[in-house]
Parts: structure tokens; C-alpha cells; sequence
């Protein structure tokens, strides 16, 4: 509640704001199609639908899907092998049902995109849209029903290397993207033939891991998990996402799989969620290991009952459930219900009329020229430039370039954290790319430097002799793949190996300096921040890393890439994220005030920014109205002109404060974003709605409320600039 003058003023609240939650194709209809089946299923063929195993290639397994007492596989990949186990089940076993096949196709199946966190740097939902279902045709193609992605945690920590895997820090992209990625796997019908259903994971808060480390504790306030770790999660299930995936991590005390919080009272009762949920590798059995359950019976029957269907690889309802049923500590009710869940995707997928994948498919559909196309336009779209002093980019094709460092060839690098089918041979490196672009490619000469890791500076000579003979250095620098993803968190998030002081000596050479950076997450660099004439952000840029790179170097594409995260200085300022809270003594130059004595609080580069190559100007910010109900909505607007002598693509957002609330509010928050393509000196007219959806947040006692009082709102090319304007909600 607020007080304005001594008056209590309503908050208002808000009905839930995503009812319709559906899966593409559901209806009631098909209730009537599981209770038939469920009649007919004994005890052992339910609790084979909720078990879910890797490999598919053992006798076990094969007289699993025979007997009928096996739900799913993951790892069974291609159309010969997942037909054939598919035909024991459909054809052997006594009720014909069919498996569902699961795979980790996080940013392409064969055509590998860039890491997600990459994809987010484009804020672009269409493309990014567009790429999953690039990735769904390739996937269905090879026998893949089921996707465990969009991976939509959000992070606020660049140590935890599974930064790579979702959309970066901000809930408002994220949500945005999540919609869009499950949209692109699975479209309008989850039966079609270039569609698969898509697992929102890791539910959740997975991303807020202790000191960035992976698997580690969570501690979220109930208010914190609603504003900021749920949504993406909510705008996924409301784009109709058929499953999710339980993560791993402790809970405020409740670990997220056996969570009937999380699970049932919001997932199921708050959003209407009508799919599956499926237990991270294992994180049912783990539920020991945390002290939560002291043994696989109870693991089993607090995963159930928090709402997890179905057991990844663990065992644990293989092993318990049906003595559970038999004393009576499990009821059958809640086995139905959660077989149920299973049958209703495997009904929606068309896994019953068309068990089977046409073999003659996959030839067709992967890697074709239209993916690479588009694998193209999302890697030049995710680069982002930071720093081009004295415009030095783009380059000429004729430059002489010494291109330097241990990524500049690396093919298996480019496909980056969990590519699972793509292969290094379909990578165009950045050297094959760029030599392909220039002039003449014997200008563009390589030299590797040194390796990602390691000490060994005996490649050095080498470096400096290319350099030398070079018009311009670019260094490629940064994490190989496998600094990054599951397991793969760092305390040291600066260069690894001799890579910086590589970079010093190219830098000694005296001749203008480009440093490429090719990571999973943001690399701590304030010398190079500091020394470099320019800095791009390449991310891991998949198959097409290459000439998509080129493309920007030269010129052919204008970078029009924005971070997706706040980029630090140094490792101790983390967590670090643009939508913090003010405190009581905000940061100044003053003593006891809010920052360190060694280092600024501000980020190297903010959230939200990315150069170009040429330049926007913000004007005529416009309020449409002054003051407001808090049911109403407004039009805020921003004419946005390419005052440079290059057209180019501006990312503009929008970002509100809500200046004085009953829970404290953050600095800022995105809350809008549109790319626009602006020639030289043309002009274009922005316009953003905001609404009840944009301008609430969950009070003291976690109610959705927009309360009144003052907004202040900006329109600009980051979190840190734009233009200014406010309104008040009556
Ligand atoms: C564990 C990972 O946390 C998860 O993201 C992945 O989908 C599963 N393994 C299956 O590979």
C-alpha cells in the first residue's frame, strides 16, 4: 500500500497475466484418448512412461521399449536408430505406445547457430525464432520429438559458465526470447514434421548460483523469483512450451525437484501449465546429496509430488515407485496424473498416427543452404562492437592483415558449449572467413600465438614477425568452448593463459590494434578495454563464424549487436546487472557511500550497448499522457535519426523507474525494444506502449500491483543513456 497525502491509496491488483497458457493443439478432447489408455495400463507400464534414460543402445533398453516400461530416451539420435526403437515399443509392446526422443539442441542440431547468450546480443525475436525452427526441421529430421532448450535462466554472474546457454541478465529480453524460442521449435502444431516440443529449463533459479559456481545453493526472495528469475518462465509456458526441465539447485532450502511451490502452486496452479515437467540428469537422486530425502523412496515420492514427472536418468521412480504404490505412501491418482502429462505431449506430437521419422529427410533438411543463411545473418547480428576509436573499422579488403591468436582457426571452438550434433568439419573459421573476403587472401596472414590455456609463449616470435609485416593486427582471443557451459564455471573470468600478455606485445608493435573476442561469457579485459584502437565481441558464432566476422571486419554488414549483460571490469565486481537497487547511500565520490576504494562500481560496458558503424542521435521523447489510472496504458515515443554517413540496424529501448513504491524498485528496467534499419540521415519515429504489464511488480505480500505515483522513463541506445521523460500513475 502507498500514502499519499496521509490517504491510503488502493494498490491495484492485477489478474494473473497469463491464463491462456495452451500447447499448440490442445484440446479436451484428448483427455478422453489417456483415460482410455490409462484403463488399460498396469502399474509397471505407467511408471515405465515416467522413466527417461540416455543411450537406447543396450539390451535393457531395447526389452524396455518392447515390454512397454520405458517413457523416453535422450542420445538416440538419427532417423535409423530412433525408428528402430521406436518400432520394439509401437509394434512389441502390448499397448503400442510410442517413445518420445529427447536431445540437447540448445542453438542448432547440425546447422549450428551461435550460443544462445550470443543470439540475445541481436535482440532480434525473429531471427532468433527463425533459428529454432531451423534447428526443429533439422532435429525432427533425425528422429528428435523433444529439444531440452530454451535454456532461460537468468544470470547475473558471468563465472557460471551456463551463462553461455540462456539470454543473459535481464527479464524482460529474456522473457522475450524464451516466447520466441519456443515458438520457433515448436510453432502452431507440434505433430508437424519440422516441429519439436521444447523444454523451458532449468525451473528454476538455477542462474543465481553462490559465487557463480555451477550446481551451487540459491538463495531468491519470493518477490525476486517473481520479478526477475520467473518470467522468462511464464512468458515461455504462456507461448505454449510443452515441458520443462527441473534444475539442480537448492531453493531457499527446497531443491527446485522437489519444489511444490515452484512446481505445482505456480506452474500448475497459477499458469495452467498442462504439460510435463522432466527432472534434470539425475537431480531426483540427488535430492540425498542434499539432505533433503533420506533415501531413493523419499526422493521419489517428493519429486512426484512437487509436480516432476518424469525422472531423467536417475532411477529413482524405476526403483521405488511401484513399493511406494503398494504401501499405500503414493497413490495411484498422483502416478495417473503424472502419466497422464506424458501421454498428452506424446498425443499432441502425433507420436501416435506417425511413430516414425522418414529416413529420406534428414538428407534434405540439414545443413542446406538456406540454414547456413540464416546461421549467417545470426552470427553477423549477435557481434557486437565495443570500442572503435577513430573509426578504424571497418577495413578495407586490400588491408594487410596479420590475423593473430589461438581462436583465429579454431573450428571445434566456433560451435561453442553443447553443439551435441554439430561437427567442426561444417565451421568456417575466422581465418577461412576472412581470407575468403579479403582482396587478396594472401594479405591475410595467421599466426597462432599461443593457446587458450597454457604458458607455452615459444609461438610469440612468430606473432610479432606477422605483425610487423602486417597494415593491422587483429588478436583473437578468448575462451575455447569448454570454458564455458555445464561444469565449467571460473573464479578468474580475465583472459586465460598467456593470451593478454600476447596481446601486450602485439600492442608494443606500434601498429593499430583489433582485438576479436571469442568467449562464452563476458572477459574481464581493462587493458585492453583501455589499449586496443577496436574491440568485437564475436561470442562462439558457429558454423558461420567466419563470414559473418568478415563481414562485419570489412564492412558488408554494419554491427548492430548490444551486450545482453553488464560487462565487469574485474571479478569482484559480480553479480553486476544494470536493474539494481538504488540502496540508502548510492554511489558517489563521497566516502560512505555505496562502491570500492580500488575499483568503479560501473561495468566496463553496460547492459544494452554496442556500437555501430555509424551514428544514432535520440529526440522528441513524447509522453502521451501526463498522468494515468494504473489499468490504463500510454504511448511513449522517440524519433531516432542515423546522423552517420552508413546505413545501419539501432536497437532502441526503452527503460522505466518506478521512483518511489511500497517494496523498493530497481535503477532502471527494460521494458521495450525495437530494431530499426535507418539509412543516412533518415529518421524514424519510435513508438512503445506501456501498460499494466510493463508498470507492475509483486509487493510486500508478492500480489502483482502497479501502484501510484511517478515513472520516470527513457528512450536511448543502452542502460545508461537516453532521453528523459516522466508520467504519473493517479
Ligand atoms: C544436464 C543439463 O543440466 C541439462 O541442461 C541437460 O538438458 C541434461 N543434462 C541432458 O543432457
Amino acid at each position: 500500500m502507498k500514502r499519499r497525502s496521509g490517504i491510503v491509496v488502493a494498490v491495484i491488483l492485477l489478474l494473473p497475466l497469463m491464463l491462456a497458457a495452451q500447447i499448440p493443439g490442445y484440446g479436451t478432447d484428448i483427455e478422453g484418448k489417456i483415460d482410455a489408455l490409462l484403463a488399460q495400463m498396469t502399474l509397471a507400464e505407467k511408471i515405465g512412461q515416467l522413466k527417461h534414460y540416455t543411450g537406447g543402445d543396450s539390451e535393457e533398453h531395447r526389452q524396455m521399449a518392447a515390454d512397454g516400461t520405458v517413457g523416453s530416451f535422450l542420445n538416440v539420435t538419427g532417423a535409423g536408430k530412433t525408428n528402430a526403437l521406436q518400432k520394439l515399443a509401437v509394434e512389441n509392446s502390448r499397448l503400442h505406445i510410442p517413445i518420445i526422443f529427447g536431445q540437447d539442441v540448445i542453438h542448432g542440431y547440425k546447422t549450428i547457430f551461435p550460443i544462445p547468450l550470443a543470439e540475445a546480443a541481436s535482440w532480434n525475436p525473429e531471427l532468433v525464432e527463425r533459428a529454432a525452427g531451423v534447428a526443429a526441421r533439422e532435429a525432427r529430421a533425425s528422429g528428435i520429438h523433444w529439444t531440452f532448450a530454451p535454456m532461460v535462466d537468468i544470470a547475473r554472474d558471468p563465472r557460471w559458465g551456463r551463462i553461455a546457454e540462456g539470454s543473459g541478465e535481464d527479464p524482460h529480453l529474456g522473457a522475450t526470447l524464451a516466447a520466441a524460442r519456443v515458438r520457433g521449435f515448436q510453432g502452431m502444431d507440434l505433430s508437424a514434421a519440422d516441429r519439436v516440443a521444447a523444454c523451458v529449463k532449468h525451473y528454476v533459479g538455477y542462474g543465481a548460483a553462490e559465487g557463480g559456481r555451477d550446481y551451487n545453493t540459491t538463495e531468491i526472495s519470493e518477490r525476486t523469483l517473481r520479478d526477475i528469475y520467473l518470467p522468462p518462465f511464464a512468458a515461455a509456458v504462456n507461448a505454449g512450451a510443452a515441458t520443462l526441465m527441473s534444475a539442480f539447485n537448492d531453493l531457499n532450502g527446497i531443491p527446485a525437484s522437489a519444489n511444490p511451490f515452484t512446481l505445482t502452486e505456480v506452474l500448475r496452479n497459477e499458469w495452467g501449465f498442462k504439460g510435463f515437467v522432466v527432472s534434470d540428469w539425475n537431480s531426483i537422486g540427488e535430492l540425498l546429496n542434499h539432505g533433503i530425502a533420506a533415501d531413493g523412496a523419499e526422493a521419489a515420492r517428493l519429486a512426484l509430488y512437487a509436480g516432476v514427472e518424469m525422472d531423467m536418468e536417475g532411477r529413482i521412480y524405476r526403483n521405488h515407485l511401484a513399493d511406494l504404490v503398494d504401501k499405500g505412501t503414493v497413490s495411484t491418482a498422483a502416478i495417473d496424473e503424472a502419466v497422464r502429462r506424458i501421454l498428452r505431449i506424446k498425443l499432441l506430437l502425433g507420436l501416435f498416427d506417425q511413430p516414425y521419422t522418414d529416413p529420406l529427410l534428414e538428407k534434405q533438411v540439414l545443413l542446406t543452404p538456406e540454414n547456413l543463411m540464416i546461421a549467417r545473418q545470426m552470427a553477423r547480428e549477435s557481434i557486437v562492437l565495443l570500442k572503435n576509436d577513430k573509426n578504424i573499422l571497418p577495413l578495407s579488403k586490400s588491408t594487410k592483415i596479420a590475423l593473430i591468436g589461438p581462436l583465429a582457426d579454431s573450428k571445434q571452438d566456433m560451435l561453442g558449449t553443447w553443439s551435441c550434433m554439430g561437427e567442426a568439419k561444417d565451421v568456417i573459421t575466422l581465418l577461412q572467413g576472412i581470407q575468403a573476403a579479403a582482396s587478396k587472401p594472401g594479405h591475410v596472414v595467421a599466426a597462432k600465438g599461443c593457446s587458450v590455456t597454457g604458458n607455452d609463449r615459444s609461438g610469440f616470435k612468430a606473432a610479432m614477425q606477422a605483425a610487423k609485416n602486417s597494415d593491422v593486427v587483429v588478436a583473437v582471443v578468448g575462451e575455447s568452448a569448454d570454458l564455458s557451459g555445464e561444469a565449467s564455471s571460473r573464479a578468474d573470468i580475465t583472459l586465460p593463459g598467456v593470451q593478454e600478455a600476447l596481446v601486450k606485445e602485439l600492442a608494443a608493435v606500434g601498429k593499430p590494434l583489433v582485438v576479436i573476442l571469442l568467449a562464452g561469457r563476458p572477459v574481464a579485459i581493462p587493458w585492453i578495454a583501455d589499449h586496443a584502437a577496436a574491440i568485437l565481441m564475436g561470442w562462439h558464432g558457429g558454423v558461420q563464424a567466419g563470414p559473418a566476422m568478415a563481414d562485419v571486419l570489412f564492412g558488408d554488414y554494419n554491427p548492430s549487436g548490444k551486450l545482453p549483460v553488464s560487462w565487469p571490469r574485474v571479478v569482484g565486481q559480480v553479480p553486476l546487472y544494470y536493474n539494481y537497487k538504488n540502496t540508502g547511500r548510492p554511489t558517489s565520490e563521497q566516502k560512505y557511500t555505496t562502491r570500492y576504494l580500488d575499483w568503479p562500481v560501473t561495468p566496463q560496458y553496460v547492459f544494452g550497448f554496442g556500437k555501430s558503424y555509424t551514428q544514432f542521435a535520440y529526440s522528441h521523447l513524447v509522453v502521451d499522457k501526463n498522468e494515468m489510472g494504473p489499468q490504463a496504458t500510454l504511448t511513449c515515443s522517440a524519433v531516432v535519426t542515423n546522423t552517420g554517413r552508413v546505413a545501419g540496424d539501432e536497437i532502441v529501448q526503452l527503460y522505466i523507474r518506478d521512483m518511489a513504491a511500497s517494496v523498493t524498485r530497481p535503477v532502471k528496467e527494460l521494458k521495450g525494444f525495437k530494431r530499426v534499419h535507418l539509412k543516412p540521415g533518415e529518421s524514424r519515429k519510435i513508438e512503445f506502449t506501456l501498460g499494466p504489464a510493463e508498470l507492475g511488480f509483486h509487493d510486500a505480500d508478492h500480489r502483482y500491483v502497479v501502484e501510484p505515483g511517478l515513472f520516470k522513463v527513457w528512450v536511448g541506445p543502452n542502460s545508461a543513456e537516453g532521453i528523459e521523460g516522466q508520467f504519473t500513475i493517479r
